[in-house]
Parts: structure tokens; C-alpha cells; sequence
């Protein structure tokens, strides 16, 4: 089976081609223009300046790329959620319409699901049941993946999601948007015990997790510290202690969610997956614990068509396909 993906979630246009044959996958093409410099300028993403960019860049991208007749795709997968609906509204009106033209089955896709599934870009095929930490701008969860597909939640935040706080942070630092990057690149040249920050719901018996008294006691230490706001220690100490925390939190609620379900992989998936820190230490962690890691290579932890397309072609599989005009965006689609 060969899939065209589409993915406009966020400030990511991408598009992928996919090749399936039982767990073989072959990845083709994986094409992301991110519109990084374009937000910038406004300290975040603005849904309609998204829109309308993801609008401009994707009959360019699908025409380079595509044959214009649709020869040779057999399946067409797009992100419908969860995400910001112009955004979203883009990616999935295109898909709609090819498959309608074309005559194509088309197979809707959480976001989510397709960060979990980026490791399978690798030829790595964790093994079921798989316990995904999925840590993005939006997210922060621990799912547990018991087959293609299927997947239980046993716990998320309550409030901000951990790239959230790093992008919160990262303004309070003036270092501007993305903020996880440059919060991660700060944090190297400082120490991550100069300052305790809270580990939130550390000693709870849940797997839930929260970080807005994390970035308010970030905060406050700003304000305590005002005269060396312009200190470049001062700074990287800041960034590496609120990382330290994070890092903390995530680590230490994986660990105890693999004592309880004891599962036969753990997968790190979404954007905050980038952050080294975290990488190594669950990294580590997982070692110790004999328990094998799946970690996404850096291009696939960032949004990228490429995970869509996995997650569409074992939906597809599956017979999860729609009718081109009953689907909808949904901004909040949950993976369970
Ligand atoms: O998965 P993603 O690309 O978009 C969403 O689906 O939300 O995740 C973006 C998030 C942002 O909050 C960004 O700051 C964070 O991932 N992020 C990082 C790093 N790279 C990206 N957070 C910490 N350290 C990083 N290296
Ligand atoms: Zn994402």
C-alpha cells in the first residue's frame, strides 16, 4: 500500500509518501516547511497566519511530489486533530478533495497516535504492549499502546503541557518562540541544581502530572532576581534547573507507570522528545529498569507527515477509512 500523508496540525505544512507491506515500511518522501520565522515575529503561532500559510505551501508541495492524477497512491492519511482548526481545516479539505477526485480511500489521523508511531520511521518496531510517553506543545500523557491502534490512557496534565512550560519560560526569558529549543540550548551552560523548583505530583499514586506551579515558581524567582535578569549564569541556571524539574517529573511517572503495567517497550513520542536531557536520562533510566526505549530520530520528533503515514497505513490496515465528505476537523481528538 502506498499513502500520501498530509499533516497542517500547527506551523508545520508536511507531506509524506509511505510504502507498507506488512510491517515492512518504506518511507519515500518526507517533505516539512516549517513557518518557524513567520511566527516568530509574533512570540507564538496565530491559527490564521498558520492557515493561510499551510494554503500557500501545499499545492506547491503536492504538485513537486505528486502525480497529478493521483497514479501510484492507493491511500491518502491526514492529521484531523488534535490541533488549531484553521490549521487543521487546511490539511484536511485537501486530503478530502483528493480522495474524492481520485477515488481514494481516506483514513483520518490522530496526532498523537502518529508522534507514537514515529519510531517505526527507523525500522524499529516496538514491541505491544508499548508504554508511550507523549510530551508535546499540547500534551503531556502516558499511554499505553496494546496493539495497532488501540491505546489506554493511565494519566495526563492537568493543566500546561511540559513544551508549553519550556515555551513559557523561554518568554519569561525574552528568548522568544519556539521556546523549547532555546530554553534546551540555554540550559547546557548552566547548573541544574542552583535553583529547587517544584516536582509536582512526584509522591502521588497517579500518572498524573502539573506544571503551572513550576513555571510560577520560575517566575517568582525571576522577579526575586530582577537585578540579574541580564546575567548569562543567572539565566542558564534558571533553564537548567526548570529543565532539571520537567525532566524529573516525566522520568520518575514513566518509571513507576513501567513498574505497574509492566510493559514490553517504551516509546518517547511529540516534540519535547528533541530535549536531550530527557532523551539521556530515560534513556538511562530505561537501561536500568531492562526495559527497551524507542526514541524517534530528531527530524521525526518534531511534527512531520512522515509518523501520519504510519499511523494511516496501519489504520488503513485496519479499515479505518471514511467517506471524503463526512470527515471534520476535530481541534481536541483525543487518541482514546
Ligand atoms: O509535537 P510538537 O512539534 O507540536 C505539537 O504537537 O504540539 O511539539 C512542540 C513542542 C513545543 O512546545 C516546543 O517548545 C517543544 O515541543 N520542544 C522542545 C524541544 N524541541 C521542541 N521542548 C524542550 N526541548 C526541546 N529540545
Ligand atoms: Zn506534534
Amino acid at each position: 500500500m502506498r499513502i500520501l500523508a498530509i499533516e497542517t496540525s500547527c506551523d508545520e505544512t508536511a507531506i509524506a509518501i509511505l510504502t507498507g507491506e506488512g510491517d515492512n515500511l518504506k518511507l519515500e518522501k518526507s517533505v516539512v516547511r516549517s513557518q518557524i520565522d513567520l511566527h516568530e515575529t509574533y512570540g507564538g503561532v496565530v491559527p490564521e497566519v498558520a492557515a493561510r500559510e499551510h494554503l500557500q505551501l501545499m499545492m506547491p508541495l503536492l504538485h513537486r511530489d505528486v502525480a497529478h492524477n493521483g497514479e501510484g497512491i492507493d491511500t491518502i492519511a491526514v492529521t484531523a486533530g488534535p490541533g488549531l482548526a484553521p490549521a487543521l481545516r487546511v490539511g484536511v479539505e485537501t486530503a478530502k478533495a483528493l480522495a474524492w477526485a481520485w477515488q481514494k480511500p481516506l483514513v483520518p489521523v490522530c496526532h498523537l497516535e502518529g508522534h507514537i508511531y514515529a519510531p517505526w520511521l527507523s525500522g524499529q518496531a516496538p514491541e505491544f504492549p508499548a508504554l508511550a510517553l507523549v510530551v508535546s506543545g499540547g500534551h503531556t500523557e502516558l499511554v499505553l499502546m496494546t496493539d495497532h491502534g488501540k491505546f489506554e490512557r493511565l494519566g495526563e496534565t492537568l493543566d500546561d503541557a511540559a513544551g508549553e512550560a519550556f515555551d513559557k519560560v523561554a518568554k519569561m526569558l525574552g528568548l522568544g518562540y519556539p521556546g523549547g529549543p532555546k530554553v534546551a540550548q540555554l540550559a547546557i551552560d548552566g547548573d541544574a541544581k542552583a535553583f529547587d523548583f517544584p516536582r509536582a505530583m512526584l509522591d502521588s499514586d497517579n500518572f498524573v502530572f502539573s506544571f503551572a506551579g513550576l513555571k510560577t515558581s520560575v517566575l517568582y524567582t525571576l522577579r526575586k532576581h530582577e537585578d540579574q535578569l541580564n546575567e548569562y549564569k543567572f539565566r542558564a541556571d534558571i533553564a537548567a534547573s526548570f529543565q532539571e524539574a520537567v525532566v524529573d517529573v516525566l522520568v520518575q511517572k514513566t518509571m513507576k507507570a513501567v513498574e505497574k503495567v509492566k510493559p514490553a517497550s517504551v516509546i518517547l513520542a511529540g516534540g519535547v522528545a528533541a530535549n536531550v536531557a530527557l532523551r539521556d536520562r530515560l534513556k538511562q533510566t530505561c537501561e536500568q529498569m531492562e526495559v527497551p526505549l524507542f526514541v524517534p530520530e530528531f527530524q521525526y520528533s518534531m511534527d512531520n507527515a512522515a509518523m501520519i503515514a504510519v499511523a494511516g497505513y496501519y489504520r488503513a490496515l485496519n479499515g479505518h477509512t471514511v467517506e471524503p465528505a463526512e470527515l471534520q476537523v476535530n481541534p481536541n481528538l483525543d487518541i482514546v
